[in-house]
């Protein structure tokens, strides 16, 4: 009979990242919270104390602490097995093959007994109090409970203006690519949540990189989501692990996702369009801008290029692109006011392109075409985002 010492590392699990049911052979427990950890030897002693002591005033001996390292060279793993002495409920799971962050989670959620799993950062910028909001709404009802910066009471403390630029550009990538994923949470990026285990049972997780949050939302059967506001701390002990890296890989992951999740046609044929619509915007501005030619003043010429480029990519995504869901609203009235709306915010968009082109072109003295190239590029994603959650999608509704 093997005696399982007090204090023993879990076992890995391996194979698929699939999450299982509970075992029927125990209770189970109400909640398991995985702290993924590479190199937080100093933080380990502190969250583990801080997230046993609230968690024991709210539920006591309900819970377990699943601490998943990647076998840090500061032996993080082996001071949370130390402290497995003092914290029955903590459990610690050393991996040495397998590394990264969004797999660590779930390992972690594999091995764990709770009806609801969650995720915290293991250097306290995570605010553990919060622990017991999120709770709350899981309590009230919610399938997931997601701690936001983006919310009222929401923050983060000083980050530089890099890294709030890095944030909310990669959040705005992905509310192009997976808006029906993305665009379900006001902070996609957070790694701190708690979920229903149900709702993930039977569905094969295969995230990339750091952001497990959106693994969850895209392929987890989650219909009612809560969300707490909270400030992201400064870190105090060790540093980030965020390089270029994870940047890449979420870029991966949001296309992985993409061509899973279906309707990659959709987007790319939006793509096709715009690029029609570059080439008429670029040749008409050439036509009526160019000293060799007409010669006519830039922002005149820049607007009735883009005017005209608007009507042709109009054309081609109500044919084309769209062209299922405006088949389902026949009629010139109908078709007259998707151009209406489509031409509006592609106006909003213009006046963005204008006004970035002469940023571009007369303060930073860049070529004009290059210039244009830029300004067009960032207008794209705006008129998609826009244009899916307000020209075509309003107009399905009322189908
Ligand atoms: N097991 C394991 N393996 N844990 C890791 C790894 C890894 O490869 N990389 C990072 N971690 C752990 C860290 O020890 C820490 O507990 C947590 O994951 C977050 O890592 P940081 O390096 O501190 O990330 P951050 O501060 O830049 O936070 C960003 O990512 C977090 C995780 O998604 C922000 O986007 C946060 O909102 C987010 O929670
Ligand atoms: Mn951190």
């Amino acid at each position: 009979m093997s005696l399982i010492q007090p204090n023993s590392l879990l076992p890995i699990p391996s194979g698929t990242l699939d999450i299982p049911n509970l075992p029927t052979d125990e209770p189970p427990l109400r909640f398991s919270l995985v702290i993924p950890t590479y190199k937080e030897a100093q933080n380990i002693p502190k969250i583990v104390q801080q997230l046993s002591q609230l968690l024991d005033a709210e539920i006591p001996g309900e819970y377990e602490l699943i601490v998943v390292d990647d076998n840090s060279p500061d032996g993080t793993w082996k001071i949370a097995q130390e402290l497995m002495c003092d914290y029955p409920q903590l459990r610690v799971m050393r991996r040495v093959e397998e590394r990264g962050l969004s797999t660590a989670v779930i390992r972690g959620w594999q091995a764990a007994r709770g009806e609801v799993l969650g995720v915290i950062d293991a250097d306290l910028q995570h605010p553990p109090e919060l622990l017991l909001k999120l709770w709350g709404e899981i309590r009230r009802g919610a399938d997931l409970a997601a701690a936001s910066r983006h919310v009222e009471g929401g923050g983060v403390s000083d980050w530089s203006v890099v890294r709030r630029f890095l944030s909310r550009g990669a959040q705005l990538v992905g509310l192009v690519l997976l808006p029906g994923v993305i665009g379900r949470v006001s902070d996609p990026m957070s790694g701190y949540f708690m979920v229903r285990r149900e709702c993930l049972v039977g569905r094969p997780l295969s995230p990339l990189g750091y952001k497990i949050l959106i693994e969850v939302l895209a392929r987890g059967k989650v219909a009612w989501i809560g969300e707490v506001g909270y400030v992201f701390q400064e870190r105090i002990e060790g540093e980030s692990k965020v390089t270029w890296k994870q940047y890449v890989e979420y870029l991966q992951h949001l296309l992985r996702l993409r061509l899973s999740l279906g309707h990659i046609g959709r987007l790319l044929r939006f793509g096709i369009v715009g690029l029609t619509g570059v080439v008429v915007d670029m040749g008409m501005l050439y036509l009526l801008s160019d000293p060799n030619t007409l010669g006519l003043p830039l922002t005149r010429s820049k607007i009735i290029a883009s005017e005209l480029a608007i009507i042709n990519n109009f054309l081609w995504n109500d044919c084309w692109t769209f062209g299922d869901i405006a088949r389902r609203q026949p009629g010139l009235r109908q078709r007259l006011k998707r151009l209406l709306k489509f031409n509006t915010i592609c106006l909003a968009g213009l006046v963005l392109n204008v006004l970035l082109l002469n940023l571009l072109f007369n303060v930073f003295g860049i070529n004009r075409y290059v210039a244009n190239l830029i300004a067009i590029a960032a207008v794209t994603l705006w008129n998609f985002w826009l244009n899916l959650k307000l020209s075509w999608r309003v107009t399905d509704v009322q189908g």
